[in-house]
């Protein structure tokens, strides 16, 4: 098993979908200008580590006409870079408050939806109550309300915190890092628990910005000798929805029916020839919502546990966590 606990950015890796896209001819892209950054680099976006302090203040003028209060304006307290609001969280920094209305007024909360990013869905109107249990909504908010709420976000961090000049190389190799695609845990379960035959891991977790399911893949491909040595691994895919997921494990002791459990070699004599008591049921792919508890189960856990991609639940105090 060792061999297969090796992150997949131990080589270089390209993140593509599973529907051939542009986005993965960015990420390429990406990848390479990381490492040819520089005079060499070609047409950078604007450099925000050589932003003057004017040009932050600009970006913040109107964010703290309302919010007068912040501990850390740049998040970054050893004050060596200049940022303003609107660098990492989007929004539109122009908007002022006139001075007057207070928390709650109608002028008040007319000005600070201007000022902040929209969400797409009813269910995050209620602002930061609205973050307890969104599982997979979250992947299907608009990337600007995203950015607003959480600039941290691995959808968006290529434009916030890997934006020119910052992390970028940190924000690339996160997408690939274990602790986004957590392959090693779901390597175990399903394998351990028979749901997939091969000991390698083969799924992972990985979103696209537009939060659809993706694939990973190293590029090149490493030889069978790689990943029987080095544990390097080729790809990674998304979990398959559970319901086409099909039994076949140990845990189907577990389930009802059938008074006496077989055993091999002990037939029991009331059975008709051919015809066993315990059989496999008439079960096809997802019939009668007999499916692979393995796969069910991983996909709650990503809901409810999540790595580096989702929200967590923030249903319960002290446990508070967003995505990236
Ligand atoms: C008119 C006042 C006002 C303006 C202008 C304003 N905010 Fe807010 N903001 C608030 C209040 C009040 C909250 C507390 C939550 C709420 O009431 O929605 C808040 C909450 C937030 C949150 C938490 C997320 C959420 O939805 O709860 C973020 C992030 C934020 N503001 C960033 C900004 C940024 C960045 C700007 C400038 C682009 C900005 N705000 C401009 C008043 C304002
Ligand atoms: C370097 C990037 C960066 C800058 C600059 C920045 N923020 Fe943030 N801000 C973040 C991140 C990341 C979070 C954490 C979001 C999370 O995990 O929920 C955050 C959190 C917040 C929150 C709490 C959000 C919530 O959901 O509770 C508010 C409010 C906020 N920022 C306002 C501001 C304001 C106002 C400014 C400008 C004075 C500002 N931020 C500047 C990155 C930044």
């Amino acid at each position: 098993m060792n061999s297969a606990l090796r992150p997949l950015h131990s080589r270089p890796v390209q993140v593509s979908a599973v529907v051939v896209s542009l986005l993965a001819v960015c990420f390429a892209l990406l990848a390479s200008a990381e490492f040819a950054a520089g005079p060499r680099g070609g047409p950078h976006p604007p450099n925000l580590l050589a932003q003057s302090q004017a040009e932050a203040d600009r970006k913040s003028a109107g964010c703290i006409t309302c919010h007068v209060a912040t501990d850390s304006a740049t998040m970054h307290p050893t004050g060596t870079v200049r940022l303003g609001c609107g660098d990492c969280h989007g929004g539109k920094f122009d908007v002022h408050l006139p001075a007057g209305p207070a928390p709650g007024s109608p002028l008040y909360e007319e000005t600070k939806s201007q000022a902040h990013a929209r969400p797409s869905q009813v269910e995050f109107a209620g602002g930061e109550e609205s973050m307890v249990r969104p599982y997979t909504r979250w992947l299907r908010e608009n990337l600007d309300y995203v950015r607003f709420v959480n600039p941290g976000d691995l959808r968006v961090a290529p434009q916030t915190c890997g934006a020119s000049g910052c992390h970028a190389g940190i924000v690339r190799r996160v997408q690939t890092s274990m602790m986004t695609h957590g392959g090693m845990l779901w390597g175990a379960a399903l394998y351990n628990n028979g749901a997939f035959p091969l000991k390698d891991p083969h799924f992972g977790e990985s979103y696209s910005a537009e939060g659809r399911p993706q694939e990973l893949r190293t590029v090149p491909p490493p030889s069978p000798e790689d990943t029987r040595r080095k544990g390097v691994l080729p790809q990674l895919s998304p979990l398959p929805r559970w319901e086409v997921s099909q039994p076949g494990n140990v845990l189907r002791t577990f389930e009802r029916g059938g008074r006496r459990r077989a055993e091999t070699g002990n037939p029991t004599r009331e059975e008709e020839p051919g015809r066993p008591d315990n059989k496999v049921a008439e079960r096809g792919f997802g019939t009668l919502l007999r499916t692979d508890p393995v796969f069910l189960g991983l996909q709650k856990t990503r809901l409810l546990d999540p790595l580096l991609s989702l929200p967590g639940s923030n249903d319960h105090p002290g446990d508070y966590r967003h995505s990236g």
